[in-house]
């Protein structure tokens, strides 16, 4: 076999258990960790493999998480960034789930408002809370709108 023809699901191996995230839009995997609170600090075993040759979208992202479980409300956080992953829960080798994400009603403590003024940007232990309006974020505190660039304010 040539390089050429190294197929491509050897790039990151299987999982024996655990969550697969697949088709990420190409370039927000990292992202995806930050909203999930994967950081370097955490124990969680991770693959993470970057703008992939996908048939879907051309390229994607993908993160393997091993051992662990995502449940679909910690999920469904990166729809806003990720609208067209899919979540593979693998057992023994298996896919014995798979599903997509969709985008919450309310983000709470995900995003940082925008306005320094924000309650929830004091001393105070306030949460976040946004209203999901389109691909847009209403403060429910302050009622500041953030639309654009949502991966820029994670916290
Ligand atoms: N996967 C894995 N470990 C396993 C089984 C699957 O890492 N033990 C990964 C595959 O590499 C793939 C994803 O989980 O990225 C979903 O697997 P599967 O449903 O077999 O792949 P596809 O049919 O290509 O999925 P889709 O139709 O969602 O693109
Ligand atoms: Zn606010």
């Amino acid at each position: 076999m040539t390089l050429s023809e190294k197929p491509k699901d050897l790039l990151i191996s299987p999982i024996k258990n655990g969550t697969v995230i697949d088709h990420i839009t190409a370039g927000e995997a990292i992202n995806v960790l930050k909203i999930l609170g994967i950081t370097g600090t955490t124990d969680e075993c991770l693959s993470i493999a970057t703008n992939v040759e996908s048939r879907l979208t051309h390229k994607k992202d993908v993160v393997k998480v091993e051992n662990r479980e995502l449940k679909k409300e910690e999920v469904d956080r990166i729809a806003l960034i990720a609208p067209n992953a899919t979540i593979n829960i693998i057992r023994d080798y298996k896919v014995t789930e798979k599903k997509g994400v969709h985008i919450p009603k309310v983000l709470i403590g995900i995003i940082r408002c925008t306005n320094p003024g924000c309650i929830t940007n004091t001393d105070e232990p306030i949460e976040s809370k946004f209203e999901v309006i389109g691909t847009g974020l209403h403060c429910l505190y302050c009622d500041n709108f953030i639309s654009g660039d949502i991966a820029g304010h994670i916290i």
